[in-house]
């Protein structure tokens, strides 16, 4: 698999002190603005790669941060260069009164986007109250077209759902794009990949193959069962081809359209073709710890300070010298080198 060639010049060095005010930055240059909100650990489903049939120990609801708390601490990181917020989970749309919360963060000024990565399970229902609320943009994560690999790899027979979820999302044109986002697992994803394809092609979905990761609960992953995006993208362009489209410089995915289609084919390439020094992402975890990586071996609490009663001056120091030394990269492709993150994905927020 390829090394990320090593673009970013250190700026200041691990034990510098950041500057105090100014853009959110790290001391390789990078300016951090898409901050990714878990709102619980919980989820619906049982992804195979991500949680055990009968769950993970679940966060009590009084380590969770509160409503107050999530709108109080996300003013502040707008107010020092987060410019979109993307709510997470688990499964986010398990979090009573989420189109209230969305409602309060909408209405924070220089917020730019708005977004929900979603299983879609719950998309039935709540894409009125989504789009109502506000809901700028939405991800759907779907891995199968099939039901019977649908209810293998999430342990639930819920297909249908989630499909009915995307067509009742359509029907909301504020909330745009729908992206939806499958994890590409070599022996499970070869006999997606076309199905996938057309359905992009008839529907104005972003469909993107994400490469597995290490980042399953139960730490079996391995190499050989990465599919990697390039792989893919040579079957679809053998069977349809794809026309490249500029990309935003921090986004994950490169993406493509057909030149007869709707939608967009999109590949992101984390472990193929790692995008760490473009990266401009931070991560609140439901229980309101600070993450600068997805890969953090270590995490900030802002929880403990706000409970504490630390004023936003004492947050923004805390927050602008855990992102100082924001992790230069991950290193899956490195062997021993790589240390598994000390959470899974559903614990992170994705
Ligand atoms: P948009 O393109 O802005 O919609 O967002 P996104 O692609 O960043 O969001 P989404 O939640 O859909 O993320 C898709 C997947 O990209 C995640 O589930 C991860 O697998 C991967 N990803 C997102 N951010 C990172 C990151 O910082 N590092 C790595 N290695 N992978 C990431
Ligand atoms: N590797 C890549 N993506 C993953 N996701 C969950 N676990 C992994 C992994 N190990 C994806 C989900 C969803 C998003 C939140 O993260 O499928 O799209
Ligand atoms: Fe739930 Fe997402 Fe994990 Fe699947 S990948 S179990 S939908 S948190």
């Amino acid at each position: 698999m390829a090394v990320e060639p090593l673009v970013l010049v250190e700026k200041g060095a691990l034990t510098s002190e950041p500057p105090q005010s100014g853009p959110l930055v790290d001391r390789f240059g990078r300016h951090l603005e898409d901050l990714r909100v878990s709102l619980t650990d919980r989820c619906n489903f049982r992804c195979l790669y991500c949680m055990p049939e009968e769950g993970l120990p679940w966060m009590p609801d009084a380590q969770l941060l509160t409503f107050d708390e999530i709108e109080r601490l996300i003013r502040l990181f707008v107010e020092i260069g987060v410019r979109e917020v993307r709510l997470t989970g688990g499964e986010p749309t398990l979090r009573a009164g989420l189109p209230d919360l969305i409602a309060r963060l909408g209405a924070i000024r220089g917020l730019e986007s708005l977004s929900l990565t979603t299983n879609g399970f719950l998309l039935k229902h709540l894409s009125r109250p989504l789009a109502e609320a506000g809901l700028t943009r939405i991800n759907v994560s779907l891995d199968t077209l099939v039901t019977e690999k649908f209810e293998r790899i999430t342990r639930r027979d819920a297909l249908h759902r989630v499909l009915e979820g995307l067509e009742e999302i359509e029907r909301y044109p504020s909330i745009w794009p729908i992206k939806v986002n499958a994890v590409a697992m070599r022996g499970f994803t070869e006999e997606e990949i076309i199905p996938f394809a057309e359905l992009a092609r008839r529907k104005p979905y972003h469909i993107r193959f994400i490469e597995f990761m290490p980042l399953d609960a139960d730490g079996t992953w391995n190499n050989d069962q990465v599919l990697s995006g390039e792989e893919i993208r040579q079957v679809i362009h053998a069977w349809r081809p794809l026309v490249r489209l500029q990309d935003d410089t921090s986004s994950t995915s490169r993406n493509y359209v057909f030149e007869d289609g709707i939608g967009r084919i999109g590949f992101i390439n984390p472990v193929s073709e790692p995008f760490c020094s473009t990266c401009n992402r931070i991560r609140l975890t439901a229980d309101g710890q600070l993450r600068t990586c997805l890969f953090s071996v270590e995490d900030t609490s802002l929880m403990g300070l706000l409970r504490a009663g630390a004023s936003n001056g004492d947050l923004e120091r805390t927050i602008r010298s855990a992102v100082w030394r924001k992790e230069l990269k991950h290193h899956i492709n490195e062997g021993a080198f790589f240390v598994r993150p000390n959470r899974s994905m559903s614990q992170i927020g994705g």
